[in-house]
């Protein structure tokens, strides 16, 4: 079957199905197609934190009526290391605040305003491809649920598939160029039926590994335990897990409240950027174009990020004016580079590296000591874990032009 529309969009995590929002806003329409099923895709557990700028994003929108009933602010998060626990105060550093509301409900409210207004969303498809890249007539094509093909024609295609998707592959080689690293770890994460045993988030280095303790709501807690990248889950019956957790969190005269655990699952760790983020009319965005170790919460605030600059850029460009999609990906990169850094930098002051000698354990004690002692190092973790810029893209209406195209601007070809 053959249809047009003006934006194709692939993958509906947060990115693709903000990106279908934020463009019905603006008045453009959109195809979002999904591998995977609407249950499968509101119930996959992830991220949890959302960054001041993401927030008034979200309000701005008009998608944050449950956000605001629902979501917990947080005026900071407590660093454990070395037998302390020591408060980083965000609102008093910074002015700001981040959110904690889990991605599963920003994607259920996502997907329950876009079928509301009636977008064009569909899950359960197959064989997802694009081509006519490099032209202005770009192409969708998949299989729907009930078995039949489906031939977009579109103004513009938004690679928004995450890491594994198809779209970055489709980008002829030689055109990207990418820098990537494991981490030699891996998260194991749980959901617990039982009330959180902290009001705000603690982030535990531990010579047994790192350790988060996160929450979800007043009777949800969402738990992390720094693992080896290559362990087997079966080896974490709930005891054990539960058993190191309070190892790696304990403090005198604090206990961690267990419960049932409602989810488990590994997370491998890296960071991973490709650039540019365009290829003529296909626009990567979120974890299609960079991923993020979770340790400074900003995968899902990233992805949110982009599609923000995104929106205004995909006006412009329906419209005769490339300026902003032009750049596009030097504008994201910037934020995305910073985001890489911050959550590499956190991510090896708390966790440890096998083999990690003792040198090693008393740099990372001593930047966290410098971290929580000096207010000037500890204003910079607030201000970059609370979101930097401030801004995740430009306000909704139509954003200034920019001046010139930036460096990764592509041509279409
Ligand atoms: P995704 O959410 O990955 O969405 C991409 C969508 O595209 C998916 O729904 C996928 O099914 C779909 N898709 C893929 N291929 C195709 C295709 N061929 N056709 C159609 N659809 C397709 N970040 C944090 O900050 N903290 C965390 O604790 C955290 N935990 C995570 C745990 C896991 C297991 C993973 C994978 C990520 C985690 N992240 C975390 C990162 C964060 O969740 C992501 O950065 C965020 O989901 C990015 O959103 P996105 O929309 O770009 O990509
Ligand atoms: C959560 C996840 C993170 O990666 C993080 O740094 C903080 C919180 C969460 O899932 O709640």
């Amino acid at each position: 079957m053959r249809t047009r529309t003006q934006v194709g969009i692939v993958g509906a995590g947060p990115a693709g199905l903000l990106l279908s929002h934020l463009l019905a806003l603006r008045g453009i329409d959109s195809v979002l197609i999904e591998i995977r099923s609407r249950e499968y895709c509101e119930a996959r557990q992830r991220a949890g934190v959302l960054e001041h700028g993401t927030v008034g994003l979200l309000r701005e929108a008009d998608l944050a009526d449950r956000l605001d009933r629902l979501g917990l602010e947080h005026g900071g998060i407590y660093l454990q290391f070395d037998g302390e626990r020591r408060h980083i105060d965000f609102r008093e550093l910074t002015g700001r605040t981040v959110t904690v509301y889990a991605q599963t409900e920003v994607v259920k409210d996502l997907i329950a305003r876009r079928l509301a207004d009636g977008g064009a969303l569909e899950f359960s498809v197959t064989d997802t491809e694009v081509s006519g890249l490099d032209t202005d007539q770009p192409v969708l094509r998949y299989t729907d649920a009930a078995g039949t093909r489906h031939e977009v024609a579109c103004d513009a295609i938004a690679g928004c598939d995450g890491y594994h998707g198809i779209c970055r592959p489709a980008i002829p080689s030689g055109v990207l160029t990418t820098w990537e690293r494991d981490y030699p770890y891996a998260w194991l994460g749980i959901l617990a039926d039982v009330a959180p045993s902290t009001d705000e988030l603690i982030y535990a280095h531990h010579r047994s590994g790192f350790a988060l303790h996160s929450v979800r709501s007043p009777a949800v807690s969402r738990l992390y335990l720094q693992v080896r990248p290559d362990e087997d889950i079966a080896a974490w019956p709930d005891e054990r897990i539960w058993a190191e957790l309070a190892h790696r969190f304990a403090l005198p005269d604090w206990t961690l409240d267990q419960g049932l655990v409602a989810d488990k699952s590994i997370t491998p760790i890296r960071s991973f950027v490709s650039s540019p983020m365009r290829y003529g009319r296909l626009f990567l965005a979120g974890d299609a174009a960079h991923i993020v170790p979770p340790t400074g919460a900003k995968g899902l605030n990233l992805a949110m990020a982009d599609v923000a600059v995104l929106a205004p850029a995909l006006d412009g460009l329906l419209h005769g004016d490339e300026r902003l999609a032009a750049a596009y990906s030097a504008t994201c990169l910037e934020r995305v580079w910073r985001a890489t850094h911050f959550s590499w930098w956190m991510t090896t002051m708390l966790h440890r590296a096998p083999g990690a000698d003792e040198m090693e354990t008393q740099l990372q004690l001593s930047q966290l000591r410098y971290v929580v002692r000096s207010r000037v190092a500890a204003a910079s973790l607030a201000e970059n874990y609370t979101g930097y810029p401030e801004r995740p893209g430009g306000r909704l209406e139509p954003a200034e032009p920019a001046r010139g195209a930036g460096p990764h601007a592509q041509p279409a070809t």
